[in-house]
């Protein structure tokens, strides 16, 4: 048992707060076999938090109760990706009489495309790890990350990553500076899913393949800090299927970039829109204007990178 476990292990809730993610560069390839598609981003965590709360229970029942923005939306039993990954936590390294009520709260927007159920499923992984004392490694609950979403091993490692594959495999980035970022968040979801099936119906003579050639940009710009740049080269290949379903989405990007922001796209799926400005009042002043725009539910400002999943004391 590591002493982090050893620490969370004393108390009767075990706490983990868990960042949002911005895709700065999301490039898709092709469909694959398993039906995902080949990813090539770079993921940026931001101070945006979900915190799991993990309660021992007297018997082997997982159940769960979830509060916040869009919590209604939410579903409390295995539609929940933070109950399922309490079960094949407990499948894979636990014994089948333990139990755990999870404590949802969330702030990261639901169905926005910055990985609130990966964050809320990553959450359930390290708590319910503390609390029932299990023997697991990074390894392991990277792993058991991945089979539950493509997304889930960045919300446990957070910072700033290379995401490979269908996205779920990692190679963590060194990025110097910090990023401010206003976020609008749309009155309406966007289910993931649905978003690449128009990217395919969108793209249907077939995709691109990744340019390595944007990803160094952008990998150059966050080595040197250099804000202006990272707002040039930001890019998502899912934004023009966010527009197509949702094209409202438009205004909210010229709104922001109107305001003063250095940058502006989609995060992920969508439809939040995000912001890169040059400096914390910038960003405020951009949230500001974007506030009353039409579709637009809420504004929140945030900073990146910040660490992944990490126990509250
Ligand atoms: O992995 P996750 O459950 O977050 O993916 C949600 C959905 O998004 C998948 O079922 C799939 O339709 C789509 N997806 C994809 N290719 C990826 C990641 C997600 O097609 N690399």
């Amino acid at each position: 048992m590591s002493s982090l476990q050893a620490a969370g292990a004393t108390s009767d809730v075990v706490r983990v707060r868990v960042p949002a993610k911005i895709n700065l560069a999301l490039q898709v390839g092709g469909l694959r076999d398993d039906g995902f598609h080949e990813l090539s981003t770079v993921f940026q965590a931001v101070s945006l938090y979900d915190e799991v709360g993990a309660v021992a229970r007297p018997d082997d029942s997982i159940t769960s109760a979830v509060k916040g923005e869009g919590a209604e939306a939410i579903g409390l039993g295995m539609d929940n990706l933070a109950v399922r990954a309490a079960h094949l936590l407990r499948e894979r390294f636990g014994s089948p009489d333990l139990g755990v009520h999870l404590k949802i709260k969330k702030s990261i927007p639901v169905a926005g495309g910055m990985a609130g159920g990966s964050a809320d499923a990553a959450g359930a992984l390290l708590a319910c790890s503390v609390l029932w004392d299990l023997d697991t490694s990074p390894n392991d609950l990277l792993d058991l990350a991945a089979e539950l979403g493509s997304d889930v091993p960045f919300s446990l490692v957070g910072g700033t990553a290379i995401g490979r594959g269908r996205g779920d495999a990692l190679v963590p980035l060194l990025s110097r500076g910090s990023y401010h970022w206003a976020l609008a968040i749309a009155e309406r979801g966007l289910s993931t899913p649905v978003v690449f099936n128009r990217l395919d119906e969108l793209t249907a003579e077939g995709h691109t393949s990744p340019c390595p050639e944007k990803e160094r940009t952008v990998l150059n710009s966050l080595a040197s800090a250099d804000v202006a740049k990272l707002a040039r080269c930001m890019c998502n290949d899912l934004q023009p299927a966010s527009l197509d379903l949702y094209p409202e989405l438009a205004t909210i990007l010229s709104v922001g970039l109107h305001a003063g922001a250095l940058g502006a796209l989609i995060s992920g799926s969508g439809p939040t829109c995000a912001f890169l400005c040059a400096s914390e009042s910038d960003a405020v002043a951009v949230a500001r204007r974007l506030e009353g725009v039409p579709q637009v539910r809420a504004t929140k400002r945030a900073v990146g990178p910040v660490p992944g999943a990490q126990l509250v004391n």
